[in-house]
Formats: C-alpha cells, sequence, structure tokens
C-alpha cells in the first residue's frame, strides 16, 4: 500500500450498542474499546501512519450519567498510565486535546506526568481527545488571538489560516487525512471542525470494540482508492 494517510483521526463510536446488543453494561463496551484503541495505534505505526488522533470524550459526553462518566473518567486514566511504559518504548508521543480545567487535580497532574514521560517519542504522535469539541476550541483559539491582539502583539489583519491552526490544540500538527467514524453514524458530533476541510471521510458499520487490526487495514485500502483534489483539477 503505497498512499498512507500521515494523520488519522478517529471517531471511536458504537461501545453502548456493542455491549447492548451481547446483553451486556455500556461500560463494558467501553473495556473492550479500550482493547481496540491498544490494536490501532500498534497497526497505525506498523503502516508508517505518523498521526493519530483519537476521540475519547467530547464536551457534550458529560451530559451521560453520572456512573458512566465515571466510569469513562477512570478507564481512561487507568488505561494511559498503565500503556505510558509500552507507549514509550514504541516511541509514541501522546498528546491530551480538549479542555482540562474541569477535571480533577488528580486527573490534570497525571495526564500531564504522561505527556513528559512520552515527549521523547518519535515514531507516532497519539492526540487523545478528552473533554474536546471544536467548537469548544475554536472559542478558546478565538480568545487567545483576541488576547493578542488586545494587547498589540497581534494586529487583525495578520489573522490568517496559519495563525487561527496555530492557536488550536493541534497546533503543529498536519491537519487530518482521513477521518474514520465508526459504527455506521455519518456525523462528526463536534470532532475537528476546522482541521476536517480536506479530509477524507469513512464511516464503516463496524462497532468500535471490534475495529481492530483488520479493520484498520481495510479502512486505509478504503483511503487509497480515494481521489483528493483540493479544489483543483
Ligand atoms: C463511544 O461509544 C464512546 C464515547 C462516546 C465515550 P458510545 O458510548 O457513544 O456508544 P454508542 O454510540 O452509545 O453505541
Ligand atoms: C462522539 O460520539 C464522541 C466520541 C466518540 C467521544 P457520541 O456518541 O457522543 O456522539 P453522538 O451523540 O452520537 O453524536
Ligand atoms: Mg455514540
Amino acid at each position: 500500500m503505497e498512499k498512507i494517510p500521515a494523520h488519522i483521526a478517529i471517531i471511536m463510536d458504537g461501545n453502548g450498542r456493542w455491549a447492548e446488543a451481547q446483553g451486556k453494561d455500556r461500560c463494558d463496551g467501553h473495556i473492550e474499546g479500550v482493547v481496540s484503541v491498544k490494536a490501532c495505534i500498534k497497526a497505525a505505526r506498523k503502516r508508517g501512519v505518523r498521526y493519530l488522533t483519537l476521540y475519547a470524550f467530547s464536551t457534550e459526553n458529560w451530559g451521560r450519567p453520572q456512573e458512566e462518566v465515571d466510569a469513562l473518567m477512570q478507564l481512561f486514566c487507568a488505561s494511559v498510565t498503565k500503556e505510558t511504559p509500552e507507549l514509550v518504548e514504541q516511541g509514541v508521543q501522546v498528546r491530551i486535546i480538549g479542555r482540562r480545567d474541569r477535571f480533577s487535580e488528580e486527573v490534570r497532574e497525571r495526564l500531564l506526568h504522561i505527556e513528559k514521560s512520552t515527549a521523547g517519542g518519535d515514531k507516532l504522535t497519539l492526540a487523545l481527545a478528552f473533554d474536546y469539541s471544536s467548537r469548544d476550541e475554536l472559542v478558546r483559539a478565538t480568545r487567545a488571538i483576541a488576547a493578542k491582539v488586545e494587547s498589540g502583539e497581534l494586529s487583525a489583519e495578520d489573522i490568517n489560516d496559519e495563525i487561527i491552526s496555530a492557536h488550536l490544540d493541534t497546533a503543529d500538527m498536519p491537519d487530518p487525512d482521513f477521518i474514520i467514524r465508526t459504527s455506521g453514524e455519518c456525523r462528526l458530533s463536534n470532532f475537528l471542525l476546522w482541521q476536517a476541510s480536506y479530509a477524507e471521510m469513512y464511516f464503516p458499520q463496524t462497532m468500535w470494540p471490534e475495529f481492530r487490526e483488520e479493520a484498520f487495514d481495510k479502512a486505509l485500502e478504503v483511503y487509497a482508492e480515494r481521489n483528493r483534489r483540493f479544489g483543483v483539477l
């Protein structure tokens, strides 16, 4: 396969439905979903993908039942902490995108620690979107830019594509080439709206807990067939 996307972003959807279909608790679906996360990180690294962004928790997901929110917080922290040594070994640099102000002090510290310990990874950048939404990111970026205009560091005329991109959580990362959403839903649900401008999209029916190496490779085949034009002939 020659056409490997440099940056793949995945909306990991369908954990709850997968669990319910088996008569299990929704949280069992999230636990099984972590296995898919590990499989996709490995596959991405193996295939030479340089950036992998995973949508793990949206700013809207706080509206779910408290029990599920708590389980997701716990699972996220425990999994990333547990996997940190292996991620370091694999050369994976972890970066967390999204808000941080709504996490407990303990969670915030853990996330910082994970980012610090994996900072030297140069094989794959793994961006985990946690308490993330694109509109929230754009609001924060706009405020940061406005503050610079107010202080005179920037003028209004300086604001362009690059300046906006540089104030997003994904600053320094290329835009995603390929966005995958599992479970058959065909929407972005507030994910990377600015960055997705020319991304190819793929909506497989597979539920996230079943999206493993084979499904990942199939997605790469789908991408390789696409003809990207970027508005020019
Ligand atoms: C994705 O699975 C995980 C998160 C959004 C945290 P869902 O929990 O949305 O599963 P479905 O869509 O209800 O099946
Ligand atoms: C999007 O999935 C968020 C994540 C995968 C983290 P949701 O399940 O929350 O989105 P909707 O509600 O179906 O749009
Ligand atoms: Mg869902």
